[in-house]
C-alpha cells in the first residue's frame, strides 16, 4: 500500500523492519524512523538502513517501543537523557529524543546530549488540534490523576498512562499478551468513554502530562522556542556542548571528532526526494 501511496514518514515501533522493506520505503522517497528503546536496539535500526532513530525515554506516554516483550525486563527502562547520550555513540544516524519533553528548556537539553530533533507527544494531546477524548485532554492537568504508570492493563504490552481504577485494579495481574488484551480491553474502554468515566479508559500520557495546556499547537511552539536557551554557535554546529572536554580529549588521541561520523546531510536529502516524489 505504502509503495503505490507514498508518504513522506514512515515510523515503526516494536522493532525494525528488514532491509528490504525499509529500501523499498526508499525507493518510494519515503523518510524511515525507528523506536529504539537501548542502544542495541538503536544498532539494530541502524543495520536495517533507517534514516534515523527514534530514542524513547522510560518517561514516554503510550506504549514502549521495545522490539522484544519480555516482562522480566518491565520498569527498566532507560531515562531519556542518559538514553540519548548512550544511542549518540552507538550509532552514526541522526537521534529524535523522545519522552517527557514539555518546554523548550527541555529541547535544548536533549540537543546539547547529542540528539538531532526532539518529538513530543503527550505535550500536543491537549491542543484543540488533538483528536484526543475531552476527558483524556481534562484529565492530563486534573489534580484526581497525579502520575502516570507502565502497565499492560489496556493492551498486554508495557504502555505508560495516568494511574486510574482500571489501572490499578487489572495492572499488577495483566499477562504479556499483545494485541489480545488490546483487543479484549477495547470495548470496555470504549464503553467507559460513552459513559464519561474517565475511570475505566486508557489515559495515555508521558511523566510531564502535568504541564500540558489546551493551547493552539502553533503558540505553544512558539512558547517553547521563547523558553529554550539558546545553543551556542559551536552547539548548532557540532550537537555538542564542549565543556566536558571530550572533544579536546578525542582530538589530542587523534580519535577525530565526532568520534563515530555523523551523516547530518543524509536525513535533509531524504526530506528534500520526498518533497520531489509528492
Ligand atoms: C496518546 C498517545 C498515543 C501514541 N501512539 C503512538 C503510536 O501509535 N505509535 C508510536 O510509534 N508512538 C505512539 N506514541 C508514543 C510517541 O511516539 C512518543 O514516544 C511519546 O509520545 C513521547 O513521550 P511524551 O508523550 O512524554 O512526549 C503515543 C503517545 C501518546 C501519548
Amino acid at each position: 500500500m505504502l509503495r503505490d501511496n507514498p508518504v513522506p514518514v514512515v515510523s515503526f515501533h516494536f522493532g525494525a523492519p528488514s532491509r528490504e522493506v525499509v529500501d523499498a520505503l526508499h525507493r518510494v522517497g519515503t523518510f524511515v524512523l525507528v523506536t529504539a528503546t537501548t542502544p542495541d536496539e538503536a544498532r539494530a535500526v541502524e543495520r536495517a538502513g533507517a534514516d534515523a532513530v527514534v530514542a524513547q525515554g522510560v518517561e514516554a506516554g503510550g506504549h514502549q517501543g521495545t522490539h522484544r516483550d519480555v516482562p522480566e525486563t518491565d520498569g527498566s527502562g532507560l531515562g531519556l537523557l542518559s538514553l540519548v547520550a548512550q544511542i549518540r555513540e552507538a550509532v552514526s544516524i541522526p537521534v529524535i529524543a523522545a519522552g517527557g519533553i514539555m518546554r523548550g528548556g527541555q529541547i535544548a537539553a536533549v540537543l546539547a546530549a547529542g540528539a538531532s530533533a526532539a518529538q513530543l507527544g503527550t505535550a500536543f494531546l491537549a491542543t484543540p488540534e488533538s483528536g484526543a477524548n475531552a476527558l483524556h485532554k481534562q484529565a492530563l492537568t486534573n489534580p484526581l490523576f497525579v502520575r502516570t504508570e507502565l502497565t499492560r492493563a489496556f493492551s498486554g504490552r508495557p504502555a505508560r498512562g495516568l494511574v486510574n481504577r482500571f489501572l490499578r485494579e487489572h495492572g499488577p495481574y495483566a499477562p504479556a499478551a499483545y494485541p489480545e488484551l488490546h483487543h479484549l480491553t477495547s470495548p470496555l474502554r470504549k464503553a467507559a468513554a460513552k459513559a464519561g468515566d474517565a475511570q475505566g479508559m486508557a489515559l495515555w500520557a508521558g511523566q510531564g502530562h502535568r504541564m500540558a495546556r489546551d493551547l493552539p499547537a502553533g503558540s505553544w511552539w512558539r512558547c517553547w522556542r521563547v523558553n529554550s536557551p539558546r545553543p551556542g554557535r559551536r552547539w548548532r554546529a557540532e550537537g555538542f556542548d564542549d565543556s566536558s572536554g571530550l572533544r579536546g580529549r578525542a582530538l589530542r588521541r587523534g580519535q577525530g571528532w565526532p568520534l563515530r561520523p555523523r551523516r547530518p546531510g543524509r536525513a535533509a536529502r531524504r526530506l528534500r526526494e520526498a518533497a520531489a516524489a509528492r
